[in-house]
């Protein structure tokens, strides 16, 4: 019997930190399926390929090793741009879905985070969460990280993309970011990280407790 905790949200509203911190604290597998997208969208970069070149996509993510995946690489902010354009593809999605779900499988269970973990990947998990906070938040977040890893970024460039990804991530036919009905939102525009944790292993502890086994 597996136990799983679905995350999703706007980019930079704090879900992959959350989700870190809850598979440390409940032993449980994690994975960041924005890195899968990711990972199809840099394959197709550095093959100078365009980022609509459907059979090409298809490959990568067939080829796709989760437990290989480079957040080092993965995670430059083009490749996040990237991503978004080549997430639009049904037929793409549908094979990353698949190795998402085969990994949600394993026991005892796993946290996921991403745009669809409740809605499209695990519509069954135990324990769904929104994360979302205001834009000027998250864009602000991201130029922290960035100037935290020594780089530079103008903030009202990060603004403008954040809020062009919010728009393709919400507004695309497959799979758009929405919450699932039966999700909990946790707003952590004036929460720290702490909170969030919190707030999240109250929601968690609850789902628990109608659970044997876990
Ligand atoms: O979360 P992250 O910024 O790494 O995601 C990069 C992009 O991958 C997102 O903007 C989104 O378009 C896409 N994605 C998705 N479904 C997921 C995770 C990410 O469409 N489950």
């Amino acid at each position: 019997m597996s136990f799983t905790i679905a995350i999703d949200g706007p980019a930079g509203a704090g879900k992959g930190t959350l989700a870190r911190r809850l598979a440390d604290h409940y032993h449980l597998h994690l994975l960041d399926t924005g890195l899968t997208y990711r990972a199809v969208a840099h394959a197709l970069l550095s093959c100078g390929l365009p980022l609509d070149d459907e059979a090409h996509a298809i490959e990568a993510a067939h080829s796709l090793d989760l437990g290989k995946m480079d957040r080092a690489v993965l995670s430059a902010h083009a490749v996040g741009e990237a991503a978004s354009q080549v997430a639009v593809m049904p037929a793409l999605r549908r094979v990353l879905v698949d190795k998402q779900r085969d990994f949600a499988r394993r026991p005892p269970g796993a946290v996921l985070d991403g745009r669809d973990i409740g809605t499209v990947v695990c519509p069954d998990a135990e324990v769904k969460l929104y994360l979302t906070a205001s834009a000027e938040v998250r864009a602000g977040r991201r130029l922290a990280e960035i100037e935290a890893r020594g780089g530079t970024a103008e903030f009202s460039r990060i603004l403008d993309d954040i809020r062009k990804r919010d728009e393709r991530d919400m507004s695309r036919a497959d799979s758009p970011l929405r919450p699932a009905a039966d999700a909990v939102l946790l707003d952590t525009s004036e929460m720290d990280i702490e909170a969030a944790f919190l707030a999240a292993c109250a929601i968690v502890d609850a789902a628990r407790a109608g659970r044997d086994g876990f």
